[in-house]
């Protein structure tokens, strides 16, 4: 019965990585929209991802959000005591204090017993504001550690829901839903051909960086983001994706 359903799983992992034309995709049980138990295999799932991949010296950006929160949590120290570095990949974006990047960020660390640098910055500021705290020569610092990083590690969301836990302003709401956005990923709006079509404006990682960073690991299940994931990936081919079940069979699907 478990040897079944482990094939089960690297079928969907071989079926996916040529869907979405991807290196590598890991598939765990179960459907996070249904069982909470499931975030908790993503989180493990990309502990054992990320340590296959660390160098001696790393440098680790993390985004926000619930799922990448439970890496964080279940995050041990290095059997091989390499160099653990973590940052936030970006700025605040408007959630709740325990899914900020800054928050995770600190947690992962303490659970690696690496060490970690955050960006001491507000969410919404003026563009004024934003443009001088930019120059700030303590915020550059981990700025361009940010740009340094070696991996990345961040979250897909459901763009809708994005906005709505954001708590996002009316004429972004409306631009977000005009343009036809489905996806999210950290702080970046996409429509269903990947595109861009709205930007959280916030320090840090942005889109064009990812390019140049050698290992970029997205942590995303549940069927209900199976067509965030999908659209995000587009454009993302670079990336390895750590999902479940659930997403895996409606990515399969549609
Ligand atoms: O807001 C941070 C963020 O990483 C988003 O970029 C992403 O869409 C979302 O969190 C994912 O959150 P969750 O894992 O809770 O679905």
């Amino acid at each position: 019965e478990v040897m079944k359903e482990i094939s089960g799983l690297k079928i969907l992992e071989a079926g996916i990585t040529e869907k979405l034309g991807i290196s590598k995709v890991v598939v765990v049980p179960g459907d996070s929209d249904q069982s909470p138990w499931v975030k908790k295999e993503l989180g493990r799932a990309c502990v054992t991802t990320m340590r296959d991949r660390f160098h001696q010296d790393n440098i680790i950006a993390v985004a926000g959000g619930t799922t990448v929160s439970s890496v964080a949590e279940m995050m041990t120290p290095d059997a091989k005591n390499r160099n653990l570095l973590f940052v936030p990949a970006r700025g605040g974006l408007g959630e709740k204090v325990q899914n900020q990047a800054n928050t995770i960020c600190a947690t992962m660390a303490e659970k690696a017993s690496g060490n970690y640098r955050l960006l001491h910055i507000p969410d919404s500021l003026s563009h004024e504001s934003y443009q001088s705290m930019k120059e700030e020569p303590s915020i550059k610092e981990v700025i361009s550690l940010i740009k340094d990083s070696s991996m990345v590690i961040h979250g897909i969301g459901d763009a809708k829901t994005m906005a709505e836990r954001r708590k996002t302003a009316p004429e972004n709401m409306n631009k977000i839903e005009s343009s036809h956005a489905v996806a999210e990923a950290f702080g970046y709006y996409f429509n269903s051909a990947g595109e861009v079509v709205h930007k959280v404006q916030t320090v840090g990682m942005q889109l064009a960086d990812l390019e140049k960073i050698e290992c970029v690991i997205a942590v995303a299940g549940g069927a209900s983001k199976a067509r965030a994931i999908q659209a995000y990936l587009k454009k993302a081919p670079h990336t390895i994706l750590i999902t479940d079940e659930g997403a895996a069979k409606e990515l399969i699907r549609e």
